[in-house]
C-alpha cells in the first residue's frame, strides 16, 4: 500500500431506499415484445422499483441519507460536504444536494451534484476523499440517487428493461493514513459519449419543445452491444488499476461489489479478475441497474447480510455514460 501520509476517507455509515413501486419482467410482457425468459437469459434482472409518478429522487435520497447517518451516528450538523451524484435530478435548478439541505438537516454542509452516470457513486467517493485529504472536510456525504424510470423509453424493448430507481448513501470521515478508502481509479472517455445518451432535456434540445419530444430526444438510448464490449475490458483494467494502486490482490478482496449493469459482464469481468462467485456482489435481479445507485444499494445488502466485517477489502466498480469507468479499493 503506498501510503502518501495524508488523512484517508473511511466510510462510516451507509444508507440505502428503494421506493415502493414494483416493475417485473411479467409486467413489461404487457407493454412491450419481449418474455421473462429473454431478460433473464441476456441480462439477469427480474424486478425494478419506479418512483411514484409525483416523485422524483429528492424523498429517496433522503431516505438513504438519514440512513447513513444513523448508521454512522453522526449528527446532521457535523457534515461539512454532501456531493450527490445522478443523471436524473430532481430539476435542472437548483442541485438536487441544495434541494434535500433541509430535509436532510445538514445546515453546515456544501452541497453540490456531480454527473458521472453509472460511474457517480465512484466519482463522488473520490471528490470528497481529496477534501478529506487535504484537511479541508472531516465528515462528508456522497449520495448516489435516480429516477432513470422517468427517463425509459418504453417504446425501446432493448433499454427500458434495464433501468430501475433508487438511492443509496454513505457518511465518509477522515481516518488514519492506510485506512479507509485506499484507491480510486478513474477515467472518462468523451469519444464516446453517444454510445449511452438522453439527447433532449438539456440546452441544445430543451424539453419543452413538442418536437424534441416527438422525436423522442429525452429518453435513455444506448447501443447496448458496443457498451457491453466496452464495459467488459473498462471494468477489469480499472480494477487492476485500483487493486495496483492500494497494492492488493484480487485473492485479499472479500467483496467485489460492481456496477449492476447486467449479469453477462459481471461474470465475464469477475472470470477475468480471477474472483470466485462466491465473493462477488449481485443484486440486479432485484432492482436493476440503478446507475448511480447501483453501488450503494449492493454495499447496503453486504453489510446487512452480515457477512462483511471491519479490516475486510472490498473492490467496487462502474462503467457508464460519458463514457465514464471507475473503481475503488476499500478497507473496511
Ligand atoms: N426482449 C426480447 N428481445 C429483445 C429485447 C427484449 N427486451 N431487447 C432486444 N431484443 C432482441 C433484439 O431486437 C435482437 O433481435 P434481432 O437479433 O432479431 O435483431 C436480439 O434481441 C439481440 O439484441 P442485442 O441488442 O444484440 O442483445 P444483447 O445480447 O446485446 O443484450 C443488452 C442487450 C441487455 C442491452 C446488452 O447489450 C447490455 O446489457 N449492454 C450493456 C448495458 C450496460 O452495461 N449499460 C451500462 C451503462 S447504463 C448507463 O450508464 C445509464
Amino acid at each position: 500500500m503506498h501510503s502518501n501520509g495524508l488523512p484517508s476517507a473511511r466510510i462510516i455509515g451507509l444508507g440505502t431506499a428503494l421506493p415502493a413501486r414494483i416493475m417485473t419482467n411479467k409486467d413489461f410482457e404487457q407493454i412491450i415484445d419481449t418474455t421473462d425468459e429473454w431478460i433473464v437469459q441476456r441480462t439477469g434482472m427480474k424486478v425494478r422499483h419506479y418512483v411514484r409518478s409525483d416523485e422524483g429522487i429528492a424523498e429517496i435520497a433522503v431516505e438513504a441519507g438519514k440512513k447513513a447517518m444513523a448508521a454512522a451516528g453522526v449528527e446532521p450538523e457535523e457534515i461539512e460536504l454532501v456531493v450527490l451524484a445522478t443523471a436524473t435530478p430532481e430539476q435542472p435548478i437548483p442541485a438536487t444536494a441544495a434541494i434535500i439541505q433541509p430535509a436532510l438537516g445538514v445546515s453546515n454542509a456544501v452541497c453540490f451534484d456531480i454527473a458521472g452516470a453509472c460511474s457517480g457513486f465512484i466519482y463522488a467517493l473520490q471528490v470528497v476523499r481529496q477534501f478529506i485529504a487535504t484537511g479541508e472536510v472531516k465528515t462528508a456525504m456522497i449520495i448516489g440517487a435516480e429516477a432513470l424510470s422517468k427517463y425509459s423509453d418504453f417504446t425501446d424493448r432493448s433499454t427500458c428493461i434495464l433501468f430501475g430507481d433508487g438511492a443509496g448513501a454513505a457518511v465518509l470521515r477522515a481516518c488514519e493514513p492506510g485506512d479507509g478508502v485506499l484507491s480510486c481509479a478513474w477515467h472518462t472517455d468523451g469519444h464516446y459519449s453517444d454510445i449511452i445518451q438522453m439527447p433532449g432535456g438539456g440546452s441544445k434540445y430543451p424539453p419543452h419543445v413538442k418536437e424534441h419530444i416527438e422525436a423522442r430526444l429525452p429518453f435513455i438510448k444506448m447501443r447496448g452491444n458496443e457498451v457491453f464490449k466496452l464495459a467488459v475490458r473498462a471494468f477489469l483494467e480499472v480494477c487492476q488499476e485500483a487493486l495496483g494502486k492500494a497494492g492488493v490482490t484480487t485473492d485479499e478482496i472479500r467483496w467485489f461489489v460492481p456496477h449492476q449493469a447486467n449479469l453477462r459482464i459481471i461474470s465475464a469481468v469477475g472470470d477475468r479478475l480471477g474472483i470466485p462467485v462466491e465473493r462477488i456482489y449481485v443484486n440486479l435481479e432485484k432492482v436493476g441497474n440503478t446507475s448511480s445507485a447501483s453501488i450503494p444499494l449492493a454495499m447496503g445488502e453486504v453489510i446487512d447480510s452480515g457477512d462483511l466485517k471491519r479490516g475486510d477489502l472490498v473492490l467496487m466498480a462502474a462503467f457508464g455514460g460519458g463514457l465514464t469507468w471507475a473503481a475503488s479499493v476499500v478497507r473496511w
